[in-house]
């Protein structure tokens, strides 16, 4: 029997549960020292005075770096396409190089001392003056001054098909909304640490990283080494969400200020840290203009959206790029803007552009059924697609329908009362709310060495990240599966720049990436194996060689190049379909009629995501997607001071994400249904799980009180 599909445990949870799991900071180094951040306090300025005299005097400081004493740094590499890991500076500031501040936040100093404790001491006690400069950092008001985006090939946020403003005026039922969302912050479990330790000119970090290729390739760019010489390992991260894609001050301060003492450097981030250097996810404000027939028939789609990079970094979000693909409308007009700011740059979060796209969408597709007085699941009926409504161009994979009909079903759906407002128990107003979920499926390529032995062990060695997701558990699955080995006998090697370069843990795409690269790999070696020898364990023993090794890929340069030729020959086959995550978010809340409170009382989700390695992992990916969909349904928000540009709430004190008591028991199903275009038919379920889900809430909040709210988070002041 196939262990595909399989809930088995993951391999990392004992080491993890037991505490025996080594994340980044957590590694005893011989004469490790350990660092703190100082960090700007102005949005833009020049430093005028640094007096580093009393953390200097704190017993234990061994030195506090600025931008007078600090070793030189590369600046960060200029943006090339066709190099990914160009593209992954966090911000283009070349730290402690000059006295010039860009956002506030910045780290102007770097305390290292023989303790934690010290060292923060210290920090709190460097005294910096600054001369202002003109700074821009209030999204609201520059909004008006967004100009039009052109980054991302992937993804573009423009589009137009007829002429949708006039079939939006000609149409007879109509619905025309702003829509806005906040900022969010990242809050892995795991704060951004990193240990760095230097031999000679090779450098070595513990890194909580997404990447341990990209990570290796930046730090060898800003410190002028071959990519050989840098090592990065990470066979344990504390999730990552995008917020550990890129490399930010503190991967490179670390490094920096070993550099600086000739000692190994622990710089552990607080939460705090985090807000301040790490960016979050831009702030939105979107339009979304919907016109229909009577009978329902999209005739008009429109969706616009502002958002904001930083003035020193960060690639605009593809807020409106699902609306490329979800509805049947004659005339579709999507378009994105973006404004720059002086704020530490925005970065990737869970489905960058989804998640807050589909929530203004998916509102305003619930307020046209309002208006048409028709259920909002027989409204998406009526207007889903056969192919890609913009171009014409055929989906791989498109089972919305089915997703629908099972989530309706299951959920209950046709015992909810049409009207809002009217659903009852004891005090509570019960609402059920609906939300499309989308998220496109990309393939990327893995390197990688797949060793056969005699005595029927395997060993798969390849560089990609476990975050906690089950990534090393699902790609030995695969493995198994496709050898015909027991699982068991499958060890996978992972975390470590030395081993074959894998892609980021990002995009939804690791699984399918080395799953793809797994399958190749075992091609080859049953190619290498002499014929009629029955199963590969056998066949290895029959030519009595103690394994068969074989890889695929190669990281020398021409390896990598051949990779990237790779990589763009797929992307182009890929572009001729459209390739994707979808899913149905069913949401129960019940809503206090006089505090306004909101509690989701019930949760279903129902995903297509193609063929499930294992029914455990993904179903737990597609929960913590939600989980994080419903905080920013109803919590989370970073509150900006739009006078200054500093964040006012970097702490989980103030910035609220889900706790246990907010989320109900959450329901996921999936079609288990195989994507014919990629290996093993995976598409990938890290991302969709969030898409959806703030407006499955809001459309629930609607139903439960007849109240529409279309700026998150739905706090209680605005539901009441
Ligand atoms: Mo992600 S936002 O691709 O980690």
């Amino acid at each position: 029997m196939s262990v595909i599909g399989a809930p088995l445990d993951r391999r990392d949870g004992p080491a993890k549960t037991a505490g025996a799991a080594r994340f980044a900071a957590e590694h005893l180094r011989p004469g490790l020292t350990h660092a703190a951040l100082v960090h700007a306090t102005v949005s833009r300025g020049r430093v005028t005075r640094l007096d580093t005299t009393a953390a200097s005097a704190v017993p234990g400081v061994i030195t506090v770096l600025t931008h007078h004493n600090a070793p030189p740094l590369k600046p960060a590499p200029k943006v090339n396409p066709l190099n990914l890991s160009t593209l992954v500076s966090g911000t283009s500031v070349n730290y402690l190089q000059d006295d010039e501040v860009h956002f506030d936040g910045q780290p102007v100093a770097v305390v290292v001392a023989e303790t934690s404790a010290a060292a923060k001491e210290a920090a709190a006690l460097v005294r910096a003056e600054y001369a202002l400069l003109p700074s821009t950092v209030d999204f609201e008001s520059m909004a008006p001054h967004a100009k039009k985006q052109t980054y991302s090939p992937v993804s573009p946020g423009a589009a137009k098909k007829g002429d949708a403003e006039k079939a939006f005026g000609e149409a007879p039922v109509t619905v025309d909304h702003r829509y806005t969302t906040p900022p969010h912050q990242h809050n892995a479990i795991e704060p951004h640490a990193t240990i760095a330790e230097w031999d000679g000119d090779r450098l070595t970090v513990h890194d909580s990283t997404q990447s341990i290729d990209w990570c290796r390739n930046h730090l060898a760019i800003r410190f002028g080494l071959p990519a050989a010489d840098v090592r990065v390992i990470a066979p344990f991260v504390g999730g990552g969400f995008g917020g550990k894609a890129m490399v930010w001050p503190g991967t490179i301060l670390a490094a920096l200020a070993a550099r600086a003492t000739g000692r190994p450097v622990r710089l552990a981030l607080t939460r705090e840290d985090v807000y301040r250097t790490v960016g979050g996810r831009t702030p939105s404000i979107q339009r979304v203009a919907l016109g229909a027939d009577r009978d329902g028939a999209l005739t008009a789609l429109i969706h616009t959206s502002v958002t904001r990079t930083g003035r020193v970094g960060g690639a605009p979000e593809q807020v409106t790029s699902q609306s490329r693909h979800l509805y049947d409308a004659d005339h579709i007009l999507i378009r994105a803007s973006t404004v720059e700011l002086d704020l530490v740059p925005n970065t990737s979060m869970r489905a960058p552009g989804e998640s807050i796209g589909t929530f203004a969408v998916e509102s305003a597709v619930d307020e046209l059924a309002a208006e048409l007085g028709m259920d909002p699941i027989e409204l998406r009926m009526r207007n889903e697609p056969e192919r890609n409504p913009l171009d014409g161009k055929e989906f791989t994979h498109r089972r919305l329908r089915e997703v629908y009909e099972a989530g309706a079903r299951r959920f209950g759906w046709r015992d909810r009362a049409p009207e809002p407002g009217v659903t009852r128990d004891g005090r509570w107003l019960v609402g059920m709310g609906v939300a499309t979920a989308y998220h496109p499926a990309w393939v990327f390529t893995a390197n990688l060495t797949l060793r056969l032995s005699a005595d029927g062990t395997v060993l798969l060695r390849c560089g990609f990240q476990e975050m906690g997701m089950g990534a090393a558990t699902a790609l030995a699955q695969v493995t198994a599966d496709a050898l015909g080995v027991p699982v068991d006998s499958v060890r996978v090697e992972y975390g470590d720049s030395a081993l074959p370069m894998a892609p980021a843990a990002g995009g939804s795409m690791q699984t399918a990436s080395v799953a793809a690269s797994v399958l190749d790999a075992v091609e080859k070696l049953k190619r290498r194996l002499p014929k009629g020898a029955g199963d590969p364990v056998a066949a290895v023993r029959r030519a009595g060689m103690p394994h068969v090794e074989v890889s695929v890929g190669s990281d020398t340069r021409f390896g990598r190049l051949a990779g990237q030729a790779r990589l763009i020959g797929r992307f182009v086959r890929d572009r001729r379909r459209v390739r994707a995550a979808t899913g149905a978010q069913f949401c129960e809340v019940r809503v206090d009629p006089d505090t306004g409170e909101v509690r989701i009382s019930r949760w279903l989700g129902v995903f297509d995501i193609g063929t499930v390695v294992n029914t455990k992992t993904a179903a737990s990916q597609l929960r913590g997607g939600i989980v994080m969909g419903i905080g920013m349904a109803l919590s989370e928000e970073t509150l900006v001071d739009p006078r200054t540009g500093r964040i006012m709430n970097p702490s989980l004190a103030e910035y609220h994400v889900p706790v246990h008591a907010d989320v109900p028991r959450i329901e996921v199903s999936t079609l288990d249904d195989p994507d014919p275009t990629t290996p093993l038919g995976i598409v990938g379920a890290g991302e969709v799980g969030i898409t959806g889900v703030a407006a499955a809430v809001a459309n629930a909040v609607f139903h439960a009180t007849g109240r529409r709210v279309r700026d998150l988070p739905i706090t209680l002041d605005k539901v009441i």
